[in-house]
């Protein structure tokens, strides 16, 4: 079962490539076109799921096993769904969610290796079947978001650049089969082009 949320709007792309910035901007102008707005991030966005996002982010790289992450990302996302976008959606919110289901189809099938069904399906527990009805992703050479991080943070980050090459190709596979919904914008661009891009998007269906 497909469930379109037609206020709901989300972020991707891989580590480093302004997501936050993107978030900030898109909140600021849907605000004052008068929406109420609710901007969200995960993994997080609720007490349980920041305590997990802390959990996850403490391991010691290598030591977390794929299903495991895979478990703790969906955890945390469907408390995110009930808790807060559910709700803001019920109300009329608009909500701006960084990264959503998508993100495990791309960190942990095209990244990790995890089977497509099985993480297909995990998402569809957590999200309900909940789909974004626009899907900004930020497209960008993994070595220049790594470069614009600077240090990398956490296990994830520091993973490899085939791993990150494979995310970056994954998100731009799950774009080109899904065009309806997902917008591809070039973030090498300067910050204002790529939030000029992505509201002339966004407020067209708003
Ligand atoms: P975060 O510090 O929020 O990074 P970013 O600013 O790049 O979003 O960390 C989120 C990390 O978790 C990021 O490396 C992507 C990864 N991730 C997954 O692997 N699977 C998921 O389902 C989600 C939501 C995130």
């Amino acid at each position: 079962m497909t469930n379109f949320g037609r206020r709901f709007v989300t972020l991707e792309g891989g580590d480093g490539v302004g997501k936050s910035t993107l978030q900030a901007a898109l909140v600021a102008r849907a605000e004052s076109g008068g929406h109420e707005v609710v901007a969200c991030r995960e993994p997080g966005g609720t007490p349980l799921g920041e305590r997990l996002r802390g959990a996850l982010f403490e391991s010691a790289d290598g030591e977390t096993d794929p299903t495991a992450e895979l478990l703790v990302f969906e955890a945390a996302r469907a408390q995110l769904v009930a808790e807060v976008i559910r709700p803001a959606l019920d109300r009329g919110a608009v909500v701006i969610s960084d990264r959503f289901a998508d993100s495990s189809l791309a960190y942990q099938h095209h990244g990790r290796g995890l089977p497509a069904d099985l993480v297909t399906q995990a998402n569809e527990v957590a999200t309900g079947g909940l789909t974004p009805a626009l899907t900004i992703l930020l497209d960008l050479d993994p070595s220049e978001g790594a470069a614009r991080r600077g240090a990398a943070g956490d296990y994830l980050e520091r993973e490899d650049g085939g791993f990150h090459g494979r995310v970056r190709d994954g998100f731009r596979a799950l774009a080109e089969a899904e065009p309806g919904r997902w917008l591809v914008l070039d973030a090498s661009q300067s910050a204002e082009v790529v939030a000029d891009a992505a509201w002339k998007e966004l407020s067209a269906r708003l």
